[in-house]
């Protein structure tokens, strides 16, 4: 049992800053330029107990936040200080394939490798974090994942609730399992999924924020190996009273309007930014709750308080709030319609093995399951076979447009449709179709479902995009 639940203070990851700028030979403008160690630590979870050993980024979980305006490169040298290897994948970056975090292209103990990143897209939040063949449950539980922030002016000019750490604020979500004497339990051997008891907000276990009664933007990431989560606030006098909200934006960005709500289901790799407005609630607790089983669309093992994310303190009195939502958020590109569906994938399990239409990334010559023209738009049928279980599907490169969905529990949610997305939530039985836009360049990347166990054993495939047409 877990003695502090809402007594420590939610923790910000730091912004991290650049070592240096340094100038594109080619085009003459700035590249920001960082290093970033990977190292273990020591985390104390538990008070009377001994303490966690991970691994994270710059010695931290989650790491430190990367935050870079829109049309600003940046090069980020991650050093492996680890006693095993990795690979950096920026979740959401249509990073050119060598800076994408192939799987096999990993960086040994001892090594280091520069990876790339464009930063040409719109506002939105990115994440880092681990994909090393095999092991990437296991790195990016023991603390290889962090923030990484797109601003745009476009964004800024909006007036919605902004400045990091203050009024604008990650709350990175991850759900864990610890041994008897306070250390991580490890992944390894897992074969189904690593649900974890105990839920973790920016690496803290049930923390509370001290709030004004005003409005908070807040950046939701489900960063978790394996839960789910249906999010709703309430009052802590009445904790069956679900509170509206507005969801503002999703892995891609702002929504074209503000989806109210007053439940929100987000799956592992998903993001999803919201405004809460507490200043009704002056002097008041709100919690952030959790609904069993993800609201009955997961299939997630649910424990004693594992319906309870985290705590906000509204502080009493009034103060002057200037931002604002507005009705309309922007004109977001949805691709160019098109018709028919190019592929259809199968997720699901056989003899142990989780599989797409069959096939598992170790399967080195049939793994390569679409060659996509580049500068097609396409739609995808992604399937889900594999009876109780559930898949968020993530492919690389791309943003996608949720087309539809159909299975028994319920449609497409308001806030996947109102945006673009890189992740999708194919629940039990669901079969989902995703439009996008295979551009801007040539290359293989990978596509799998984003419950780290699953993608570890072996639901992950690749596709390649060529400007050959075939
Ligand atoms: Cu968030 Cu292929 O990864
Ligand atoms: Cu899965």
């Amino acid at each position: 049992e877990y003695p502090l639940i809402y007594k420590v203070a939610l923790p910000i990851p730091p912004v991290k800053q650049p070592k240096k700028v340094i100038t594109n030979p080619v085009t003459g403008k700035p590249i920001w330029y960082y290093e970033i160690e990977i190292r273990p630590f020591e985390q104390q979870v538990y008070p009377n107990l001994g303490p966690a050993r991970l691994i994270g980024y710059d010695g931290m979980s989650p790491g430190p936040s990367i935050v870079v305006p829109k049309g600003t490169e940046a090069v980020v040298r991650f050093m492996n200080q680890a006693d095993r290897e990795n690979s950096v994948h920026l979740h959401g970056s249509p990073s050119r394939a060598p800076f994408d975090g192939w799987a096999e292209d990993v960086t040994f103990p001892g090594e280091f490798k520069d990876y790339y990143f464009p930063n040409e897209q719109s506002a939105r939040l990115l994440w880092y974090h681990d994909h090393a063949i095999g092991i990437t449950a296991e790195n990016a539980y023991f603390g290889q994942a962090g923030a990484y922030i797109i601003t745009d002016p476009a964004e800024d000019a909006l007036g919605l609730p902004s400045g990091y750490g203050e009024f604008d604020i990650p709350l990175i979500l991850t759900s864990k399992y610890y041994n008897q004497d306070g250390s991580l339990q490890s992944t390894i051997g897992e074969k189904d999924s690593t649900w974890g008891d105990v839920i973790h907000v920016n690496g803290q276990p049930w923390p509370f924020m001290n709030v004004e009664p005003r409005k908070y933007r807040f950046r939701f990431l489900d960063a978790s190996v394996s839960r789910s989560f249906a999010l709703y606030f309430a009052t802590s006098a009445n904790l069956n009273g679900k509170l509206p909200f507005q969801v503002i934006a999703s892995d891609a960005g702002l929504l074209e309007a503000p989806a109210t709500v007053n439940q929100l289901l987000i799956s592992m790799a998903e993001r999803y930014e919201i405004v809460f407005d507490f200043s009704k609630f002056a002097g008041q607790a709100i919690e952030l709750r959790n609904l069993p089983k993800a609201g009955g669309i997961g299939v997630d093992d649910d424990y004693e308080n594992t319906d309870k994310v985290m705590r906000f303190m509204v502080s009493s009195g009034s103060v002057s709030d200037l931002s604002t939502v507005p009705a309309k958020l922007r004109d977001v590109p949805f691709p160019p319609s098109t018709t028919g569906i190019d592929h259809h994938f199968l997720f699901h399990r056989s003899n142990g093995q989780w599989l797409i239409n069959g096939v598992g990334f170790e399967d080195v010559e049939n793994r390569v399951l679409a060659k996509v023209p580049r500068g097609t738009v396409e739609i995808w049928e992604l399937e889900n076979s594999s009876g109780g279980w559930s898949h968020p599907i993530h492919v690389h490169l791309v943003d996608f447009r949720v087309l539809q969905r159909t299975g028994k529990d319920r449609g497409v949610e308001p806030y996947e449709k109102a945006g673009l997305k890189d992740v999708v939530w194919l629940g039990r039985g669901e079969t989902v179709l995703v439009e996008a836009h295979y551009y801007p360049w040539d290359g293989l990347y990978m596509f799998h479902c984003h419950n780290l166990i699953h993608e570890d054993g072996d639901m992950m495939a690749a596709f390649n995009v060529t400007n050959l047409q075939n």
